[in-house]
């Protein structure tokens, strides 16, 4: 049964002190969670730590970093490296955010090789793709997704690709308070599993989850979880808020 995941993404928001506060609010507020059912934490890197001890009594809840470069280590002023996420027993990190690929440039040549330097080194990633309003409005979109996937994960072999989690962000749903319907994201996320299934067959698709992200909160993500081709959310804005996000991780399938 693949994994159903409600995994917040702070982007660079709070202060330590308010995020300490945000961590204790939601963690001991999680409910129990069913054996499928994860909940991912990707804090500003000062943080990590701090999210580390915080989590550490939940069973299936982790932490996550928003990037990693491609090296392990050396001369790469303010980077962070998978041997440091290694050594603080962080296991996931996002790559490929859109915000990443528009403010500092990442191509999906770029992306490949930091999906494959996560998985050399055991972290999963959560690997963003997703398309801008006007390749929507073209209706482009499922080449633009399909283009991202085959040239940042297709050259990976099977039980490789399986470790990795999808996030289908639509770029004109991020931040917006726009949300794609939940037709609409379910047709994105079977097109995501139904590319990977023609090339690595039916049994590898149905084993990656495929999270959603663009303006979820806690009042559609029931619908949008519900679809079944979405397992769960990448969410910026609302998992800034408790609340908001307890029901989020309450709308699991
Ligand atoms: P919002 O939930 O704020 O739209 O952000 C989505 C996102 O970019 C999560 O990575």
């Amino acid at each position: 049964m693949r994994k159903q995941i409600a995994a917040a993404n702070w982007k660079m928001n709070l202060t330590y002190q308010e995020a300490e506060t945000l961590l204790h609010q939601v963690v001991k507020n999680i409910p129990k969670l069913e054996d499928q059912q994860h909940v991912v934490f990707a804090v500003p890197a000062p943080y990590l730590d701090l999210a580390q001890d915080e989590i550490a009594p939940k069973y299936q809840v982790y932490t996550a970093a928003q990037n990693v470069y491609t090296k392990k280590s050396g001369a790469y002023t303010g980077e962070i490296s998978v041997i440091m996420l290694n050594s603080l027993g962080v296991d996931h990190a996002i790559i490929g955010h859109s915000e990443r690929r528009e403010y500092f440039n990442e191509s999906n040549e770029m992306l490949a090789e930091k999906v494959q330097v996560c998985l050399e080194n055991n972290i999963t990633p959560i690997f963003c793709c997703g398309e801008a309003l006007q390749v929507r409005e073209e209706n482009k979109q499922n080449e633009y997704v399909a283009k991202q996937l085959e040239e940042s994960l297709f050259r990976l072999p099977a039980d490789q690709l399986q470790k990795v989690v999808i996030a289908y962000e639509p770029i004109w749903a991020i931040g917006t308070g726009k949300t794609a319907t939940s037709e609409q994201a379910q047709e994105m996320h079977a097109h995501i599993r139904n590319h990977i299934a023609k090339t690595y067959g039916l049994n590898v698709a149905n084993e990656i989850s495929i999270l959603y992200g663009g303006s979820v909160k806690g009042a559609n993500a029931k619908e949008i979880f519900g679809q079944p081709d979405v397992d769960g959310g990448l969410v910026g804005g609302a998992s800034l808020n408790a609340e908001e996000f307890l029901q989020i991780i309450k709308a699991l399938k």
